[in-house]
């Protein structure tokens, strides 16, 4: 199904790594929906091959970059316009990556190299990103800049440890350079808040699938997958919702808004009916 909502738009879609990733749902619906793009992931992640089919798939063009470095973001968004034939109308930023979480390293003891590195690629990656494009001149006005996120960032999840702050970070970063980017180029930039879901990065979190199960019913409309997170995306990306920016945008079927739900007071035994 199509309505070609972003028919003739160009974008920069990051963390792709294979079909589950919710950068991979995006890149289809896009193309679904009458837009070009540019795929892009860390050049590690590319030995995987995975990308290779997706790009077939979508008749896209990819261009490895490591989020953390400037120099590799320039050739991106240089090559992205030269490759797409113009500047960028939207840019996916789909990358976490916590050391810490990988190694099952409590909060309260955190190691700090890594903890700089999980904020590196997944919160200040966000705003190397922005930084590039703005300098560059590289997204056109009414551009849309969306990046995932987690809830953690305002309730605490302890299983989600250096992560938690990390995504406070990233939401703040899309808050305030929204502000700029918006007087500067009305260029919009929010964060979408994901429910939790089954990806490489998601499952890399411990307990992970004992969480997923609670969310699911918790939330009245059980978890949100990666296609309906995709498909979100795409109407921030389309111009049907252009006065929106600097958010921060739950996408998680009610989970965020409910204290308790029935069916988990009678898993408790904390109901009298
Ligand atoms: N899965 C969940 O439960 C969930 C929930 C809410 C938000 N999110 C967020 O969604 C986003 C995408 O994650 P996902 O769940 O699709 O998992 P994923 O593992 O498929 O995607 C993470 C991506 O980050 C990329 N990446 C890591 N380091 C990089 C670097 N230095 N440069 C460029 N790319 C790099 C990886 O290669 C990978 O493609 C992340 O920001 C994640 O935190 C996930």
């Amino acid at each position: 199904m199509s309505n070609n909502l972003l028919k003739g738009k160009r974008g920069i879609i990051t963390g792709a790594l294979d079909e589950n990733s919710i950068a991979w749902k995006v890149a289809e619906k896009v193309h679904e929906q009458g837009g070009t793009f540019v795929l892009t992931n860390a050049p590690i992640a590319m030995r995987m091959g995975e990308i290779k089919k997706l790009a077939e798939k979508t008749n896209s063009e990819i261009v490895p970059a490591d989020a953390t470095s400037t120099e590799e973001l320039t050739t991106l968004f240089n090559k992205s316009q030269e490759i797409l034939g113009g500047k960028i109308d939207f840019v996916l930023h789909s990358i976490g990556m916590s050391v810490n979480i990988r190694k099952n390293i409590p909060y309260t003891e955190l190691n700090y190299d890594f903890f700089q590195k999980g904020i590196d690629v997944s919160a200040l990656s966000l705003h190397k990103m922005l930084s590039v494009a703005m300098k560059l001149d590289a997204i056109n006005e009414w551009g849309s800049v969306v990046a995932l996120t987690y809830m953690a960032a305002q309730r605490t999840f302890p299983f989600y440890t250096d992560m938690a702050d990390i995504k406070a970070m990233l939401e703040s970063i899309a808050r305030s350079f929204g502000y700029h980017y918006g007087v500067a180029k009305k260029v919009r930039i929010n964060t979408v808040s994901q429910s939790p879901t089954k990806t490489t990065a998601g499952s890399g979190v411990k307990g992970f699938g004992d969480f997923y199960d609670y969310a699911e019913e918790l939330a009245p409309l059980g978890n949100a997958s990666a296609e309906d997170c995709a498909n979100y995306c795409i109407t921030l990306f389309s111009d049907l919702t252009r006065m929106v920016t600097m958010q921060n945008l739950f996408h998680d079927g009610g989970y965020s808004s409910t204290g308790i739900s029935t069916e988990l007071m009678q898993k408790l035994s904390l109901s009298n009916s």
